[in-house]
């Protein structure tokens, strides 16, 4: 393995002193002695660009990750030379690079603090093997910074004294300590003095981080070729640091509603008569369920694009009396091509010279599936319209809802590597190249293919695509999972630590194999795993099926019982999650934030693990242990309500939390406002004319919003959506509700029914729109409730006489 930082630095050549500097425009060029040029790119106040080059000259810019709909723009720059550096000003940072060697610091400009300094810096070594050159970054690592990101790795979130590396891999049946895995996130957010800041380095090659493991006071990545190009993104708030990245690397759309429901799932359901009978037991039973999909034995002999039709006669037909009962179809489609000379795909893909070959002419044949494939270059454009345009017959007449797009590492089986030999070649957007670049990319661009076949086809409606493989960029085009876990008590922790850790690198809609995919979960770990899955931006259950069933009633009643019950509660959480998802589409801002993102101020929360907010006022805490009948937690600072029983807590303290197999920790913020819809089967079962808006009383003041809209299709970006803002007020004697809104969306929802919880005082008079109402109209059902017209601007409960 190559190390970065050895002491003696061997064979590490470094850029000397700098001999000429000019700016032009936003960018500034700095060259040394010995040629290195160093470019910094100010995107925004806090968002710098640095790319080095060894030749002084840069080969041509292009990145996937960066998306063409990024905010640029900044409000000063300044810059001076000094006697020993050139000083960089912007409203946010100072940045001072060195004359000699062009070590970097920078500053926070409003009170100094010192937030990331070049320990050596930039340096390189000369690749023998490849040309180029192994590309090298080392920074200060200071006592107390923690470290949070990387994508999907499944260890502890806070990544200080570990190393990584980055190599998009198929991990079946990985482990805690399994490194690499499916998805290449080279960004990470660095924490200390309760300020924080980002590093994404873009680029695609094998790269590795170390946080402060070779040597105590070091943080360094390196990668083994291309250029050292990264972006320095100051927050100091860590929730800006992981937008200003989502918003450089690309927001997603909004999902259909419906993909945010409850999704069924196994390798396989076949034939039509079986998947029937599981979608009949979910109604039978009424078990809320939007989705259910099918694994690779629907094909023909595993080719894409194919139907076995003695499992599957009629595919429409199935498909349509599906969705009739609100079943959304979900068909996979991996990356093999099945090489066979009588199959339509492979003969045009053959045909159009769309597959992958080696450096010196052969086709790379790799073993998936079906056997020997070729595979799409789908790094080149042409290949990527052509693989868009085969989604036609699945979406367009079939009817088929969403493209699940698996072993896009791409894993190839019997190879002691697991992918393509390096020398494979790519087109990478006519910057051709070899599979060393190209391969952290391989799956992202797939998807990107595969999200424009179903866009363009489910149109007016929305697309959904789910990816196994990803490089950062790839929460643009679709949602994933976290690959082949295992159904035992350590891959719950870690499908809880890698969906925050998702969510912190950019990618929110992600989920977990609900009960393991490997082995099969008894029915108590079942449960849990329902219960963390609820809080998830995308909650399925898959599973191998080798080791049995895994359907809500595989276990016994009393677990059917409470796996319904949270499903139920994730169905009538629906607006708030599309709410928060709608939030994350316009600002990047994540659908769960682990605890340190949500309080950084409050050191406690910085090695906490389970407990996350969902969306911004639910905090949820899994119960990962078996027979607990409830855990410690810590809650963060603020009132929080149980949500079971309404009591009132002080946070800022670890605390026990009662949680029987039929319950979880859960709290809500005080002050929030939380819409909620009544249960359905499915999404757009019912006509919803009435929504329960839970109100938890505050002393003080608080802000939440509800957005809605057609739950599909793109008209809410023409206007029609229906944005709510409202502000609750509390006093000790008085709580006011005003509500503001906004869009042209007619909503179905005629009437809210306002339950409030916490009250501390006594009504005695209503106002609604300064109109006085009769107490009359209130309810006491263990909370108050109140019914009252959508249309509303102003409630107001006093605890006083209107007279006095
Ligand atoms: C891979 C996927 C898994 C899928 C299986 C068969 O192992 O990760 O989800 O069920 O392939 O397609």
């Amino acid at each position: 393995m190559i190390t970065n930082t050895e002491l003696e630095q061997k064979g590490n050549a470094f850029p000397s002193n700098v001999v000429s500097f000019r700016k032009d425009v936003d960018t500034l060029y700095f060259t040394t002695e010995n040629d290195v040029a160093l470019q910094i790119t100010i995107l925004r106040d806090g968002l710098l660009r640095f790319r080095y080059s060894t030749t002084g000259m840069f080969s041509k810019d292009f990145s996937y990750a960066i998306t063409k709909h990024a905010s640029i723009g900044y409000n000063q720059l300044d810059i001076e030379e000094k006697e020993g550096n050139y000083s960089i000003t912007t409203t946010k940072i100072i940045c001072e690079v060195s004359k000699k060697g062009l070590k970097v610091k920078i500053f926070d400009r409003a009170d100094g603090t010192l937030i990331n300094e070049d320990e050596l810096g930039f340096h390189w070594e000369e690749s023998y093997e490849f040309g180029g050159d192994i590309v090298k970054m080392s920074k200060v690592s200071h006592d107390g910074e923690s470290y949070f990101g990387l994508g999907d790795k499944p260890g502890h979130l806070n990544l200080k004294g570990k190393r990584f590396e980055n190599w998009v891999t198929d991990s079946y049946a990985y482990g805690k300590d399994t490194d690499p895995i499916y998805k290449t996130i080279p960004f990470y957010t660095g924490l200390h003095n309760k300020k924080a800041y980002g590093i994404f380095f873009d680029n695609t090659f094998r790269s590795y981080f170390d946080f402060a493991q070779e040597r105590r006071f070091v943080t360094s990545f390196w990668a083994q070729g291309g250029e050292m190009n990264y972006y320095f993104i100051y927050g100091p708030k860590m929730t800006d640091v992981v937008e200003y990245y989502t918003d450089l690397t690309g927001k997603p759309d909004l999902p259909p509603l419906w993909a945010l429901g409850f999704h069924q799932c196994k390798w396989s359901y076949y034939p039509e008569s079986k998947v029937k009978e599981i979608t009949s037991k979910f109604r039978e039973l009424q078990i809320p369920c939007d989705a259910i999909y099918l694994d690779i034995d629907y094909m023909e002999g595993f080719r894409c694009f194919t139907w076995n039709k003695e499992y599957f006669p009629d595919p429409k037909r199935m498909v349509k009396e599906l969705e009739a009962d609100g079943f959304k179809t979900v068909a996979i489609i991996d990356p093999g091509i099945k090489i066979d000379k009588n199959y339509w795909v492979y003969k045009e893909g053959l045909e159009n010279d769309y597959f992958c070959k080696r450096a010196d002419g052969p086709y790379i044949k790799g073993k998936v599936w079906p056997g020997e494939c070729y595979f799409p270059d789908f790094t080149n454009p042409k290949v990527r319209e052509w693989w868009s345009g085969l989604f036609k017959e699945l979406i367009e007449d079939i009817g088929v809802k969403g493209i699940w797009n698996d072993m896009n590492e791409p894993a190839v089986m019997e190879v002691p590597n697991k992918t393509f030999p390096h020398d494979v070649r790519h087109d990478y957007d006519a910057n051709p190249c070899s599979h060393r670049k190209a391969h952290n990319i391989y799956g992202m661009q797939m998807a990107r293919a595969t999200y424009h076949g179903v866009k363009k086809f489910s149109h007016p409606k929305r697309p959904f695509v789910i990816t196994r493989a990803a490089y950062s960029g790839t929460q643009r085009y679709t949602s994933t999972w976290t690959g082949d876990n295992i159904a035992n008590w350590e891959h719950l922790w870690i499908a809880n630590v890698q969906v925050q850790r998702l969510a912190m690198s950019g990618f929110s809609f992600a989920g977990s194999d609900i009960g393991g995919f490997a082995e099969q979960p008894h029915g108590e770990l079942f449960t849990r795993w329902i219960q963390l899955a609820t809080f998830h931006p995308f909650f399925r259950v898959h599973s191998s099926g080798d080791h049995g069933d895994q359907e809500p009633w595989t276990f016994d009643e009393d677990i059917t019982d409470i796996v319904r019950k949270f499903i139920e509660l994730r169905y009538q959480l629906l607006p708030y999650l599309y709410t928060a998802f709608w939030d994350y589409t316009e600002k990047g801002i994540p659908l769960i934030k682990s605890l340190v993102m949500f309080d950084q101020e409050d050191v406690n929360t910085h090695y906490r693990i389970d407990e996350f907010i969902f969306g911004d006022s639910i905090l949820a805490c899994p119960v990962i242990e078996p027979n607990a009948k409830g855990r410690r937690m810590y809650v963060p600072r603020g009132n929080w309500y149980n949500y079971w029983t309404d009591e009132l807590v002080k946070g800022g303290k670890e605390m026990w939390v009662d949680a029987d197999i039929d319950s979880m920790p859960v709290f809500i913020k005080e002050g929030a406002i939380v819409p909620k819809y009544p249960i359905q089967q499915y999404v757009s079962e019912k006509k919803i004319e009435e929504i329960t808006l839970e109100v938890y009383y505050k002393k003080g003041k608080e802000d939440s919003q509800f957005f809605e809209d057609a739950h599909d299709g793109y008209d809410y970006t023409k206007g029609r959506f229906c944005l709510r803002s409202f502000k609750l007020t509390g006093r000790k004697n008085q709580l006011i509700i005003q509500q503001h809104k906004e869009g042209s969306f007619e909503s179905d929802c005629k009437n809210f029914k306002l339950k409030i919880h916490g009250l501390p005082f006594e009504i005695k008079t209503i106002q609604l729109d300064n109109e006085t109402k009769s107490l009359e109209h209130l309810q006491v059902n263990g909370c108050l409730t109140m019914i009252i017209n959508e249309n509303f601007s102003e409630l107001d409960f006093n605890g006083e006489n209107g007279d006095n």
